[in-house]
Order: structure tokens, then sequence, then C-alpha cells
């Protein structure tokens, strides 16, 4: 018989942790059981895993005790507190914050993209950003057809990304907004949760995801260079592909848009040939008919696991460069199911 896997979902109560159980009560993982785990502010919920009534159980570290696999995605902080101690008692990890995406023996893996490094795991593989997600696997592809040189993204990222708290804050803020009143005071979260001020983003744009650095680039912005870099490269500083990002948060409550720019080494290249390797990438979805105005949308993006593509056209001063646009839900491929995908891979290649 083939094996069945304890699996525990830490941060179940979240966002992404919902759409976790979600996905893994969807998956091809042969499952014995299934934990779910928060904070003591949720233990005794009940959540529905497939048919089955669960209780979710306050964290603790013998919480992993007999779990085989953990999908996390309860922040950067608590990953660093708990993931250790699961792999300390023989669990695997597949991590959603970025905690560990950019330590050496740490997989940073996106599985239509780079499933080969899924071998040298140590117990923990770290799912990469949203954004850093769908651009990569827009972009892999073409990568691997005609190489390329340089991307430049400029994003348009949903609420959800910053947790079911800021997509609650968006709905707030837009009610009163509509209705006339002040919405300053709704804006607690946003653009970042520990950051000094708060701005309202409904009917409003935030050039600010995650932290402002010295550097000039917000912490988001740097986590889109570097881990494209690890997961296309194997290099998280390798200047053989520049790349420099954008990360702007949109007033919609979910799927990421990203405009992106990028240059091939083979100039020969054509629109209709960018199209082709896209159209035939497993996880990728063209959605490019101009004539019809068919083109990518948050609104028709949300509840699926693939990326979409349009608006694929040349840069007609430039030779060998594009412009493409790229949407999907961040929850799910972003988060949520590149996740569940990831363990499915570690499944299937027998690493776990
Ligand atoms: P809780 O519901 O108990 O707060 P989101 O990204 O949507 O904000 O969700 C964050 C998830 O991380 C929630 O499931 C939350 O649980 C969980 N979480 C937050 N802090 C902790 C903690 N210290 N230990 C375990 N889980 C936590």
């Amino acid at each position: 018989m083939s094996k069945e896997y304890n699996v525990a979902i830490l941060g179940a109560t979240g966002a992404v942790g919902r759409r976790m159980i979600d996905q893994l009560a969807k998956s091809t993982i042969p499952i014995k059981s299934v934990k779910l785990l928060a904070s003591s502010r949720s233990a005794g919920t009940h959540l529905k895993f497939r048919d089955q009534d669960l209780v979710v159980e306050e964290t603790t570290p013998d919480s992993f005790n007999g779990i085989d696999l953990v999908l996390s995605s309860a922040g950067g902080s608590v990953s660093k507190k708990f993931l250790p101690e699961a792999v300390k008692r023989g669990a695997v990890c597949v991590d959603n914050t970025s905690a560990f995406r950019m330590d050496e023996d740490v997989p940073l893996v996106v599985p239509e993209v780079n499933p080969e490094a899924l071998k040298n795991h140590h117990g923990i593989i770290a799912n990469p950003n949203c954004s850093t997600i769908q651009m990569v696997m827009a972009l892999e592809p073409v990568r691997r057809k005609f190489g390329l040189k340089q991307i430049i993204v400029s994003t348009y990222q949903a609420a959800s990304g910053a947790g079911q708290a800021a997509i609650d804050e968006l709905k707030k803020e837009s009610q009163d907004y509509l209705d006339g009143k002040d919405m300053h005071e709704d804006a607690q979260i946003l653009p970042t949760k520990g950051d000094k001020k708060h701005y309202p983003l409904a009917f409003n744009l935030l050039p600010q995801i995650d932290v402002l650095e010295d550097s000039g680039y917000s912490h988001e912005e740097w986590k889109m260079i570097h881990e494209t870099k690890k997961i296309m490269l194997n290099d998280m500083n390798s200047k053989d592909i520049k790349v420099t990002a954008t990360c702007v948060r949109v007033p919609v409550p979910i799927a990421h848009g990203e405009s992106v720019y990028f240059t091939v080494e083979d100039e020969s290249a054509t629109a209709e040939d960018i199209m082709d390797v896209i159209a035939d990438f497993p996880g990728d979805v063209l959605q490019d008919d101009i004539k019809n105005q068919i083109y990518p949308q948050p609104i028709n993006a949300e509840g699926s696991r693939d990326t979409f593509v349009g608006r694929i056209r040349p840069d007609y001063e430039n030779k060998g460069a594009f412009n493409m646009w790229v949407v999907s839900d961040n929850l799910l491929k972003g988060a949520a199911w590149n996740t569940v995908e990831n363990a499915e891979y570690l499944v299937k290649m027998g690493l776990i």
C-alpha cells in the first residue's frame, strides 16, 4: 500500500491557510490525517476538511509530533519559531513566508519551473513571493526558448496579499467612502502592518509593499529581484538576468496584475513566438485576442490555479524587447496552490 501522510496546516484560519485546506482536499496527496493549527486566538474554531469537521488547535512545538508534512502560512516569525521544531520531529515543511527563502540550503520552488531543486531540501522548502511566482510562470517558457536578458516589472497587487485583515480593511474603507465618511481611521494595516504610518487603500494606490529599505526599494521589490534569480538561475545575486521592480498595492481584493517588460537574447523572436511558448507551458493560459478585447483581469482569475498572460506586444523602439500583462490569483498560484503543488511533487518524487 502506498504511504499515507499526516499533514498539519500552520495558520489554518488565515486567508491563505483556508485555501490551503481547500487545495489539500483537492490534491493527489494520500492523506491519513489533517491537523489545523493557529494561535490561541482561534483555538477551538471549527473548520471543514472534505467532509470532516476539524477543531483548530493552538500551535506548540509538540503539535508536530507524528506529523509528516507541514504547510505553513502564519507569518515569518511564526515559521522561524515552529518549523525547526517540526523538522526536528521528522516533518518536511513547505513554508509560504519569506522566513527561509534566501537560506542557501532551502530550495525556493515553483514546480513547473525548477522542480529539481526540491531534491536538495533539508526539511524546509520555501514557497516564493506571490508576485514572483506569477512572473516566473509567464517568463520561464520564454527564457527556455529565447533566453532572457532583462526584466522590468511593475505590479498591481491585491489587498489580500497582506492577509484577511487587509481585505476587511479595504471593504470598510470602500463603504465609508461611498457613505461620505472619513476613511482614514479605518487604515490600521496597509501599506504594511509593522510600519509607523497607515494609509487608506480604497480609491487609492500605495507604492509601498512591505518595508521601505535604505536602498530606496521596498522589501517586496527586493524579493522580486532576488527570488527571480534564485528560481531561474539558482543564484540570488546572478547578473545573468537583470531584474528591477516597482510594487504597488491597488484596491482589488484578490489577484495581482503585473506589467512586465523584458528583453530576450534571440532577437529573431516575434510576439507570436512568445505567445506560442507561453500557451504551451503547463499552468499558463494565454488570453490575448485584442480584436475581441480579450486580456487577463483579476475578477476572472480569482479562484483559478492558472497564470493568465496577455497584451503580448513588441517594443517597436527596441529589438528583442516585449511588453506583457500577467494576472493570477495571489492566494492560489501565488500561495496556497503553489504550496500544495510543491507538496504533491515532494510526494511524487519520494522526497518526504
Ligand atoms: P489566528 O486566526 O489564531 O490569528 P492572515 O495571513 O490571513 O492574517 O492569517 C494569519 C494566520 O496565522 C492565521 O491563521 C493566524 O491565526 C496565524 N497565526 C498568527 N500568529 C500565530 C502564532 N503566534 N502562532 C500560530 N499561528 C499564528
